[in-house]
């Protein structure tokens, strides 16, 4: 049920380009991500990686790259402003901490990505914790988002 519910979508994209498309592939992605409740499983990757005839590591890169797609190995997303001068010591204590550089998976289950000015720069540091800007980063704020102690309003 589950696959012909994938087969379905995949059938759609494929229709109107992908995989050669991203655009569409990345598409195909986010439309299997709400099918499957919010993430998508490794089950579902391997089924797309099969029947589009990519590699599940171009889809594990995507869901690096693009804001909003989310496995199972990275439900969440950290992002972090790498303009905010105030910001170097808290990015040096995110990458020590949870063992993770810019465009990678931490082992704690999120995707890091240190990134351009967010318009937030009066209230900076500035991170974005599954899209969500959040204005004066600290450690402690950094360890309640990603230990799970603080939910996300
Ligand atoms: S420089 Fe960091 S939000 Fe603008």
């Amino acid at each position: 049920m589950k696959k012909e519910r994938w087969r379905t979508i995949i059938t759609h994209y494929c229709g109107m380009g992908a995989p050669q498309d991203q655009q569409m592939l990345i598409a195909l992605l986010r439309d299997l991500q709400e099918a499957e409740g919010g993430v998508l499983s490794q089950a579902a990757l391997d089924f797309v990686a099969q029947e589009c005839a990519v590699k599940t590591a171009v889809l594990h890169a995507l869901i690096r790259r693009v804001p909003g797609l989310r496995s199972e190995s990275a439900k969440h997303t950290l992002e972090i402003c790498g303009n905010c001068p105030a910001g170097m010591k808290l990015r040096a204590f995110i990458e020590k901490r949870y063992g993770v550089k810019s465009g990678a998976v931490s082992a704690a289950g999120f995707v890091y990505r240190v990134t351009p000015c967010m318009k937030n720069c009066k209230n900076g540091p500035s991170v974005r914790w599954d899209g969500r800007l959040h204005s004066r980063a600290d450690e402690t704020l950094i360890r309640e988002l990603i230990d799970g102690t603080k939910k996300a309003k």
